[in-house]
Order: C-alpha cells, then sequence, then structure tokens
C-alpha cells in the first residue's frame, strides 16, 4: 500500500517527511515525493524508485526549507511506476497538493468529468482527479471543499492536503485506507501507519471512516462529515518500531492473513457496477468472450493452486474447457494451442522466472494472454496482451495470504463475466453469485476471528512429521493450498490428496493419530469425502474436517470440526483456505521458526 506522511511544527519539515517515509518503506513502494510550503509557495520534489533518490535530489530535505508539508511512498495501483504517476500532485496553479493512499473506484467517470471542465491530466492516476476536483470546487474553505469532495468520490481514500492560501495548516481525511494523527511537543503528524510517527510522538489518534483533520502547529481540531466538531481521544502507543510496522501483529503473515477482508474488497468493488461485473482491463469483446474456446491458466506455486480451483469455476460457469499448468512444466513442453485460445497467465509479484517464460512461449505463439498480478508495472504486468491487477497491496510475508485470495476473487470475477455473455450462467444464478461474492470480506473477517480455536488445535501437531489434506474438487484444490502453506513455514512433510485416491495408495501411509485435513464444502461430492473420512478414521487417523455449517453429522466421525458460513459452493475455497492459512501459521510460531521468511525460500522466484 502507500505510504502518507505530513507535519507541522517548530522544525524544518522535508527531513521529518524523508525520515517518515523511510519507516513506511516495509509497506512496499515504488516512488515516493514530497512537497513542503517555503512560506511562498509549495514547492515539490518526486521521483521513481528508493527513498534515497528522494534524499540524494533534496539534499535530505535541505533543498525545501519550510516548516509544513506532506509526503508519499507510492505502491502503484493505476497508472506504472513513473516520475510523473509518483505523488504528490498538484491543482493547476499549485496551489493545492495531496497525497493519497487507497483506490478512487469512480475515478474514470470523475476524470472525464473534469476533462469536460477543462482540466487538463498530466498523470494516469486515480489520485490526480483528486487534486482538480478540489481546485474546482475550492471556496477559500478548505474543510467546506474537502467535504464536497467526499460526497463525490467512491472508493478508499487516506488523503494530506496543503491550501497553499491556509500556510498553517495541514488537512487529512480518511476513508476505508488507515491514517493516524501524531500530538507531537515540537509539531503535529499525519501518517498511514503509526511507525512514520514514533520518533517524535507516542500519542496518536485512529482516524474513523469519513473524518477530517485539522492540524496547525500547536492544535488538532477533527471533523465528520457534516462539519461538525469531534472530541477524539488519543491511544498511548507502547509498540516497539519493529511491532509497529506490523500494525501489532506479531508477524507479517498474520497482519496480512488479516488484511485479507480489505484486499479482497479492494479487488471486488471496482469491478461491481450496478449488480454487473466490468472488467475494463480484459481487453475483450462480448464477441471475443463467446469466441474463447479452450483457457489454460498458467502459474507457479499458490498462483497455480488457485488455477486449479479455478478450472473447475470456469468450466461449471461458463462451460470452457480449462488446462491448468505449471509454468516450469508449461515452458518446456511445448504447448499445442488451438484458436480461440486464452492463456491466463497468475503471479503475485510479476516476477517469476517460469511464469514469465511461460508468458513468452505463448505470446511467441500468437495465443491471447491475460495476467492475473499483484505488482503493478511487474514483468508479467507489462508484457502480457491485458493485465487484472489484484489490488492485495505489497505482500511481504513470503508465504501468500492475501495476494491467494486475491486471486480467487479475479478468476470468479472472470468466470462470472464469461459465464454471463456466454449465457451459460441465468441471471439469477448470475444476481446470486454477486450477493454472495460481496459476503466473502465479512466472511473471511469472521473465520479470523475464531483463530485462537485453531491455534489450540495446531497446538497439538508441532511434533508432527506427516499431514495429509483431502478432498475432492475445488476441496482438493484448496487441499493443496493448505498443504503448501503447512509445509513452506512448518517444515513438516505433507500432502495432498484428491480423496476418490486413498484407496489407490496413500492410505496405506495412514496409521495411528496421523494427522488427516479434510476439506467438504462440495454439496455434491460430501457424502463420498465423507466416506474417505470414515475410511482413514478406522485406521487410526485423526481428522481435522473444514466444511459448511450444517453439516454437524461430520462431527461424529472427525475429532476436530471447523464450520464455514454459506457461501456458493464455487467460492467456498475463500473460506476454507483461512482455517489452513491459520493452521500452518500456529504450527510454524509452535515450533519457534521464522514464520515471515522460511528457510530456502524467497518471495519472488526470478530465477529458474
Ligand atoms: C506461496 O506461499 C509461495 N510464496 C510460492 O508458492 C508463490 O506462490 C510462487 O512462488 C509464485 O509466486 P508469484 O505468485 O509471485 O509468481
Amino acid at each position: 500500500m502507500c505510504g502518507i506522511v505530513g507535519y507541522i511544527g517548530e522544525n524544518q519539515a522535508a527531513p521529518i517527511l524523508l525520515d517518515g517515509l523511510s519507516k513506511l518503506e516495509y509497506r512496499g513502494y515504488d516512488s515516493a515525493g514530497v512537497a513542503v510550503y517555503d512560506g511562498e509557495k509549495i514547492q515539490m520534489v518526486k521521483a521513481t524508485g528508493r527513498l534515497k533518490v528522494l534524499e540524494e535530489l533534496t539534499q535530505d530535505g535541505a533543498v525545501l526549507p519550510g516548516t509544513s508539508g506532506i509526503g508519499h511512498t507510492r505502491w502503484a495501483t493505476h497508472g506504472s511506476p513513473s516520475d510523473a504517476n509518483a505523488h504528490p500532485h498538484f491543482n493547476k496553479d499549485q496551489s493545492i497538493v495531496v497525497v493519497h493512499n487507497g483506490i478512487i473506484e469512480n475515478y474514470v467517470k470523475l476524470k472525464k468529468k473534469m476533462e469536460s471542465r477543462g482540466y487538463q491530466f498530466v498523470s494516469e492516476t486515480d489520485t490526480e482527479v483528486i487534486a482538480h476536483m478540489l481546485d474546482y470546487y475550492y471556496n477559500g474553505n478548505p474543510l467546506d471543499t474537502i467535504v464536497k469532495i467526499m460526497h463525490r468520490v467512491e472508493g478508499s481514500y487516506a488523503l494530506g492536503i496543503l491550501f497553499r492560501d491556509h500556510p498553517d495548516e495541514v488537512y487529512a481525511v480518511r476513508k476505508d485506507s488507515p491514517l493516524i494523527v501524531g500530538a507531537g511537543k515540537e509539531g503535529n503528524f499525519i501518517a498511514s501507519d503509526v511507525p512514520a510517527v514514533l520518533k517524535y510522538t507516542r500519542d496518536v489518534y485512529f482516524m474513523e471512516n469519513e473524518e477530517i483533520v485539522k492540524l496547525t502547529r500547536d492544535s488538532l481540531t477533527f471533523y465528520n462529515i457534516d462539519e461538525e466538531e469531534l472530541e477524539k481521544r488519543p491511544t498511548h502507543i507502547d509498540w516497539d518500531i519493529n511491532a509497529a510496522e506490523k500494525g501489532g501483529y506479531e508477524h507479517f503473515m498474520l497482519k496480512e492473513m488479516h488484511e485479507q477482508p480489505g484486499a479482497v474488497s479492494d479487488t471486488l468493488n471496482p469491478r461491481l457496477k450496478e449488480n454487473d461485473i466490468v472488467i475494463e482491463e480484459l481487453g475483450m469483446t462480448d464477441e471475443e468472450i463467446r469466441s474463447i474456446r479452450k483457457i489454460y491458466i498458467v502459474a507457479c506455486g499458490s498462483a497455480y493452486h488457485t488455477g486449479v480451483t479455478a478450472k473447475y469455476v470456469y468450466e461449471g460457469m461458463a462451460r470452457i474447457p480449462v488446462e491448468v499448468d505449471l509454468a516450469s512444466e508449461f515452458r518446456y513442453r511445448n504447448p499445442i494451442f488451438e484458436d480461440n485460445t486464452l492463456v491466463i497467465i497468475v503471479s503475485q509479484s510479476g516476477e517469476t522466472a517460469d511464469t514469465l517464460a511461460a508468458l513468452r512461449e505463448a505470446k511467441a505463439k500468437g495465443v491471447r494472454t491475460l495476467g492475473i498480478v499483484n505488482v503493478v508495472g511487474s514483468s508479467i504486468a507489462r508484457e502480457a496482451d491485458n493485465v487484472m491487477y489484484t489490488w492485495a497491496g505489497p505482500e511481504i510475508a513470503v508465504a501468500t495470504t492475501k495476494a491467494y485470495s486475491t486471486q480467487l476473487i479475479a478468476h470468479y470475477l472472470l468466470a462470472m463475466k464469461f459465464g454471463k455473455v456466454r449465457g451459460t450462467l441465468s441471471d439469477a444464478e448470475f444476481q446470486g453469485m454477486l450477493e454472495d461474492l460481496k459476503q466473502i470480506p465479512e466472511q473471511i473477517s469472521l473465520l479470523l476471528s475464531h483463530k485462537e480455536n485453531v491455534q489450540r488445535f495446531a497446538n497439538r501437531y508441532l511434533a508432527a512429521e506427516h499431514v495429509f489434506f483431502i478432498g475432492r474438487g475445488i476441496d482438493y484444490a484448496i487441499s493443496m493450498e493448505g498443504s503448501l502453506k503447512l509445509k513452506e513455514i512448518s517444515y513438516i512433510h505433507s500432502e495432498a490428496y484428491a480423496a476418490g485416491e486413498l484407496k489407490h495408495g496413500t492410505i496405506s501411509l495412514i496409521e495411528e493419530g496421523r494427522l488427516v485435513v479434510a476439506v467438504l464444502t462440495q454439496p455434491s461430492l460430501y457424502k463420498k469425502t465423507l466416506s474417505n473420512v470414515q475410511e482413514v478414521k478406522t485406521r487410526g487417523a485423526f481428522v481435522m474436517a473444514v466444511t459448511n455449517a450444517g453439516n454437524t453429522e461430520v462431527e461424529k466421525v472427525a475429532d476436530y470440526v471447523i464450520y464455514l458460513p454459506e457461501t456458493n459452493h464455487y467460492f467456498t475455497n475463500s473460506l476454507a483456505i483461512i482455517p489452513l492459512q491459520l493452521f500452518g501459521y500456529y504450527v510454524s510460531i509452535g515450533k519457534g521458526l521464522d514464520v515471515d521468511k522460511p528457510r530456502n525460500l524467497a518471495k519472488s522466484v526470478t530465477v529458474e
């Protein structure tokens, strides 16, 4: 995610802004910038690259005199990393400047309206719309102007704003994206996260949605959207810096698991328009969608596992044959393509060597390619014919969680769109699925709230040597990801098995006390898998079952049951994976392992 800082006080602002941004580097970014009021005008410096570039350009802030300013580290969502797309963004006469963290979901419509009013845009960002709207609605009263924007902008935002003719004030406003206010002895601060201000103060105010704050050198005034003053109480932070970067969570993986509801919403909501799905970046007409004869999904690791799930979803919803390939295999097997094939390349980093090579192999054969990628401007994002971004924000933990969850959402949206256009989904089915999709973020939150139960169960298996995950259909795909999560962060051998395959070999490995995790979310396969659970149970296995709420008969055979909230059977992976992520996480930390940086692993495998 982007990082925002702001300061107004007795001291030079630029060095404080640069220091604050350096404490937000963990959030991931591709460019940075600062703007400072120098007593007459607002000066700005911004550049692509690491903070070091900005520090050199500003001589650690020395070339930007002034005691009030705002700063930003950009994690690109709209528009690739570039100097022009970096924040802050000016209005046309440079009397207003803004930094933004979040996604303006209706920026295309707003941009068109501002262009019709004669505004010219110099960047590809959604944020620049805000700068021009502040200019258009500005009536000399910053608070009034900000409220006008709030009523017109849809999406998530944390904004830091300077108005040149209000030099003794800094403004900020929050909706959905995090924002804190720091009250210091030598000035006041805004920031996306606590680490940016801890060096100066431990007394912070957590902004709530649709709250506005006006900072002066020695005062803080909070308002609601009706411009009424609010009383807010500060929180005294006793975290150390390291804990603060994780938002108070012990590890990045735990933090990122808890970011899944927001990441799923950010990936979903901008593509839901008036009870329909609009995927502007797909680059395919309805005719072209109807002409698709085959889909390949190509990826590595967890991204590949989303493809295994998605095969059932595309084939079920859109009746398009799907082949799922490991990129490291696909790139060398000289694949044979028929006409009207779509190759979907899935990658969080957008830099995985095997996946990039697979993309190039498909393009070399003239096949249409679509990327599902999290890092904006990454190699796969740039080289695929079209790219559909997952807006999970930067993922720091090596074991993917929120990126995986948003990749699933991208697949669901595509499959539903294809099914609707090709007429294989009725309108009633489509609308029902839309309603189920919208519930997923909240349902993930609910499952995360039971994490202590999973932790208690996990602590019984710290000494396990072999664990089996079984399921059928989509449940088999979920088992693959659950097994990888456990393996890669706890170093316990585990294996995902199609439950129907047990009798063809694996069941010989089941012995007294062997843990078997059974996933039973598919109604049409439930009874079959239940009988597989009985098979392993009679051979001494200890069974953890993940199933839909109401399937209480599972308790007759399983030793520990996790129930999932009701959702469409195509979407159950998004819920079932939560307890399995938590299980792997708690086994790993129970063994005292480095859960965020497991041995031998890299976050992005950019070599073969
Ligand atoms: C999953 O937890 C791993 N981090 C790994 O399997 C990862 O999914 C795989 O390396 C693919 O990475 P990518 O999505 O960045 O291409």
